[in-house]
């Protein structure tokens, strides 16, 4: 059989090749969508139900965030997440996916202390069935990224505010603001690039630095918080479907709104991302 082509101008990513089985969105298809000036949209999720949902939506990449451990555990961070955790929520995610690509996050402690610790738990991830693994940090895991990247573990990365590091910051507050923050936020996002990820997420910046993001990493910037020039966009599913309690954060739309139901809403997502509604000036810092 000839393998899907991914190329610019080919079929849209994820489009069936066959009646049964649609094509599963790929790094090299997102970074030509990104190419093409299409927005990618994403979405955390954690369950098969909810996933096949997205896929039904049109999202383009599911991430298994460790977020879970807030919407799902009720913890009050990401820390307590485990690597079982994550390899739990992915099988479940793999099962109900046929088609976005799936993005395994790997939490606290499970790649920080050596590129040999985070080979281990990425292929635990891959084998649960993401075909991409997140880790959290800036330049200083540039090596960890390049030992992945060789080893055929395709990475994304994460910089701006990272919730991992909620102790290190005081706090879950905006990255960049000042000057010689937004550098070092740049210099960041060119290290990742250089080091191999794929796609680099970045949460909660001055709008103002995403073009300057983007040209640094050289790779798609998925934006959360981080304004509506990003290449895509990703919101934890329970605030783009209105149940998480609390008042939300500023960069949260609640899609379920006059919806009428979970389709509805994810699919009101994936057409506010591509048409550049979502993020709007209200959800910028
Ligand atoms: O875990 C998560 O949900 C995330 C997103 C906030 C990007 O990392």
């Amino acid at each position: 059989m000839a393998p899907p082509d991914h190329t610019p101008g080919a079929k849209p990513p994820g489009q069936s090749d066959s009646a049964t089985r649609p094509v599963r969105v790929t790094v090299p298809a997102l970074q030509a969508m990104a190419h093409e000036g299409r927005r990618i949209a994403m979405l955390t999720c954690y369950d098969a139900s909810l996933a096949a949902q997205c896929d039904a939506a049109g999202v383009d990449a599911l991430l298994v965030g460790d977020s879970l451990g807030m919407v799902i555990q009720g913890h009050t961070s990401t820390l307590p997440v485990t690597v079982a955790d994550v390899v739990y929520h992915t099988r479940c995610v793999a099962r109900g996916s046929q088609r976005a690509l799936i993005i395994a996050d790997m939490p606290f402690g499970s790649y920080q202390a050596s590129p040999e610790v985070a080979y281990a738990a990425s292929v635990e991830a891959l084998q649960a069935g993401a075909q991409m693994v997140k880790l959290e940090g800036g330049a200083w895991l540039a090596p960890t990224i390049e030992f992945l990247v060789r080893r055929s573990v395709p990475v994304c990365g994460h910089i701006g505010l990272t919730p991992q590091s909620v102790h290190a910051f005081g706090g879950y507050r905006v990255q960049g603001k000042s000057d010689a923050a937004a550098d070092a936020v740049i210099a960041d996002a060119r290290a990742l690039g250089e080091a191999g990820c794929g796609l680099i997420v970045v949460e909660c910046v001055p709008r103002l630095l995403t073009p300057r993001l983007e040209s640094a990493a050289g790779v798609p910037v998925i934006g959360i918080g981080a304004g509506p020039e990003c290449a895509g966009q990703v919101l934890v599913i329970y605030d783009a479907l209105g149940i998480t309690p609390g008042k939300p954060a500023r960069f949260v739309r609640d899609f379920m709104k006059d919806a009428g139901s979970v389709g509805a809403a994810l699919a009101g997502y994936v057409g506010a991302v591509r048409d550049r509604s979502f993020p709007g000036p209200q959800h910028c810092f």
